[in-house]
């Protein structure tokens, strides 16, 4: 989704704001721009497409000024056009805003603009903000600004410069990311952490409806009913290098090869031999634990697709029922909540706008929320009763990969918590589950080696249109990820189902040369499975089966196998996954699609 930067200091703001820009990249984005004071004059440039055009158009004509707003846009309202592009201006050109979010009141707030007088030029919600803002403004950018905020409703993290006060950037957000970036003689304010990472580690983490008024001089932050808010100072301790591609050709190649890590340091100090499982952010009791009578895991995508192994995880171990729900889904289907009930939200960002709303949406009923997140100071961790951080560091691919495989962990992690406190697991296989987490590195780095038979499959099958991925079991759960990744990033249309579910319609859309992923990992369902892969053998498929090493019965059934090693069948999804992420990834770049940032998709979904 879009993404914001602003820059206030003494070096000039147009490179400083394009390379934070960059940073953001991630996001995803259709349009960028620039709005940059050179004294009292505010000059804009902005354009459709890839900051690289934006940065052609500022090569031509540079925009000189050490004050300004920068902005990627992801397109709701209008399309990705010129014209459509942040920043947006009030008629005469003297105040300018970035924004990410919508503002859905805007209609009503434009009527009543134009019913004054105000005339509009795109076809945007965020156009309403610098006309309201030039409708309050009366030689106060920041009173303005609050005015204009108490009209709007949505959600929002807005950056505003005006002519007439040349020396600020006035920001506030509401329901989207917005941090602040606090330097030496300078100051920013930022979307995401990696934007301004090169130029400080300092950073103050908003609040909803916090207001900041940014100069060179420093930083304040205001309550919207303008008291000042002393603020701790968040330092960030990993570094810029963790954000940048480190020699790999993608972020999402170099992301799936620090999967081993990832698992490693999400386990670290949580699971340890012999030892119960410590967890420094979750308060919850052993009494609060018994009193659970249901649980709902809600999340989206990538971290949707970890809650179905968190689902398998938890009811096997903590024998507590467990409902997965799209968090879109859960906010408006009145689901049964109370104070027995307990939600875990996964969400790589925290910051997903559906994922919050469920969250607030369960506290609101009685619930209590653990929130298993990877971003430190993320809305949900911040509103959530408990917290888990994956410790997955900086994923700046759009398609999730170690977040993912660190989401399972954290799950184990959770279902492991609860089996202790419930005794509801006998202590030795709780012990041989530990234990098997923790090679889990080990075995994800072989896995890494097995490179060429998916590079092969890749290049057998990337002009393919359809694909399926079958499973039974957390297979199952697997394969679902392993299609939405194909989807993601290779644009190749797929499918995943359980394998007993083919025979109930799918079965019919496999005809000679119907290209098939079949996962056969799980011990117990191993034959029923193989059973599933002569149907579609039989019926001409191409198959690819993953399987545990030495279960070399498999080939008599498929066209090529891939083995993995073997290890709990609880965990099995960590290593597993890994060749369908590969698989993907070579796809995508024999077709020669974005890796990183695939056409339509945002990193971090922050609007509805
Ligand atoms: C977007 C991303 C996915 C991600 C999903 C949920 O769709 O492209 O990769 O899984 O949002 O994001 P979250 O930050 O809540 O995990």
């Amino acid at each position: 989704m879009c993404g914001i930067v602003g820059f206030v200091g003494k070096r000039g703001a147009s490179p400083v704001l394009i390379e934070g820009l960059s940073k953001l990249e991630y996001r995803g984005y259709d349009s960028a721009g620039v709005a940059i004071l050179d004294g009292d004059k505010l000059n804009v440039t902005k354009c459709k497409g890839r900051l690289a055009n934006l940065e052609e158009k500022l090569k031509e004509s540079p925009l000189v000024g050490s004050v300004g707003i920068g902005h990627t846009r992801w397109a709701t309202h209008g399309e990705p056009s010129d014209l459509n592009s942040h920043p947006h201006t009030n008629e005469d050109g003297t105040i300018s805003v970035v924004h990410n979010g919508i503002i859905e009141n805007y209609i009503h707030i434009r009527e009543w603009l134009i019913s004054k007088g105000y005339k509009f030029v795109s076809e945007t919600d965020t156009e309403v903000i610098p006309h309201l803002v030039d409708y309050y403004y009366n030689g106060d950018l920041i009173d303005a600004v609050m005015k204009a905020a108490a009209k709007m409703e949505g959600s929002y993290a807005i950056g505003v410069v005006c002519s007439k006060e040349p020396d600020k950037v006035v920001a506030v957000r509401k329901d989207s990311p917005l941090i602040v970036g606090l330097g030496k003689g300078e100051n920013f304010i930022a979307s995401d952490i990696p934007a301004i990472l090169n130029h400080t580690r300092d950073i103050y983490l908003l609040n909803d409806n916090e207001f900041v008024v940014l100069t060179e001089q420093g930083v304040k932050l205001l309550t919207a009913e303008g008291d000042e808010i002393k603020r701790d100072i968040y330092h960030v301790t990993w570094n810029a290098d963790a954000a940048e591609k480190g020699g790999f050709e993608h972020f999402m190649i170099k992301e799936i090869h620090e999967q081993p890590k990832a698992i490693k340091d999400t386990m670290t100090s949580r699971i340890m031999p012999g030892k119960p499982v410590t967890l420094d952010d979750i308060t919850i009791t052993k009494e609060q634990i018994a009193n659970i009578d249901k649980i709902y895991i809600v999340a989206c995508g990538t971290a949707y697709h970890a809650g179905v192994v968190g689902k398998y995880a938890i009811e096997k171990l903590a024998r507590i029922p467990v409902e997965v729900d799209i968090a879109s889904e859960f906010r408006y289907r009145d689901p049964i909540i109370n104070e027995r009930t307990l939600m875990i939200v996964v969400s790589q960002s925290g910051e997903t706008a559906d994922t919050l709303a469920a969250l607030r949406e369960a506290k609101a009923h009685g619930a209590r929320v653990i929130a298993v997140t990877n971003v430190v100071g993320s809305s949900v961790s911040r509103e959530a009763d408990d917290i888990l951080y994956t410790w997955a560091g900086p994923e700046i691919a759009v398609a999730s990969t170690k977040a993912y495989v660190t989401q399972l962990i954290a799950m184990y992690i959770i279902a492991l918590f609860f089996a202790e406190n419930k005794n509801s697991v006998n202590s030795e296989e709780i012990e041989k589950i530990k234990a098997a987490m923790l090679e889990l590195p080990e075995k994800a780095e072989e896995v890494l080696k097995h490179k060429e038979v998916l590079q092969k499959f890749a290049s057998k099958t990337y002009m393919h249109k359809d694909m399926f991925f079958l499973g039974r079991g957390l297979d199952y759960a697997v394969a679902m990820e392993g299609s939405l990744k194909v989807k993601e990033i290779s644009y190749i249309h797929s499918e995943a189902y359980a394998g007993g579910e083919l025979k109930h319609g799918p079965i019919a859309l496999i005809e000679k040369g119907t290209v098939v992923i079949a996962l056969a990992t799980q011990l117990g369902l191993f034959d029923k499975m193989v059973s599933n892969v002569k149907e579609v053998k039989t019926r001409g498929a191409n198959v690819l089966g993953i399987a545990y090493e030495g279960h070399t019965e498999i080939e008599k059934t498929v066209d090529a196998a891939l083995y993995i090693p073997r290890t709990h069948d609880i965990l099995a999804p960590v290593i597993s996954v890994i060749p369908l992420q590969l698989a993907s990834y070579y796809m995508a770049v024999q077709k020669g699609c974005d890796v990183d940032k695939p056409r339509n998709l945002a990193k971090s979904v922050t609007v509805e």
